[in-house]
């Protein structure tokens, strides 16, 4: 589960590419390109990369960044009360 200001966000942990525990890589932003032949660092706190081989994956829609044909799995999440509940 990943926290954005007030946003709660809730990824499968198991990677899609070969089963690599998600939640414990290194949440950060990623690099895109800037619009002027660079890049730039965008995102931050955004990004999840996969411990093992490094697949970034967007922790709001779970899709990986350098292939949109792969996605980590999502899960509803509802805050009431003060509580945060995942739907699975
Ligand atoms: S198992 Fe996650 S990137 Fe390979």
């Amino acid at each position: 589960m990943f926290r954005l200001n007030e946003e709660f966000c809730a990824l499968a942990n198991h990677c899609v590419h070969q089963g690599g525990p998600v939640c414990e890589g290194q949440v950060s932003g990623t690099l895109a390109p800037d619009g002027e032949g660079g890049l730039c660092y965008e995102r931050e706190g955004e990004v999840v990369s996969c411990p093992w081989h490094g697949w970034e994956f967007d922790v709001r829609t779970g899709e990986a960044l350098a292939d949109r044909n792969y996605r980590q799995p999502t899960y509803e999440v509802v805050v009431e009360d003060g509580t945060v509940y995942v739907e699975a």
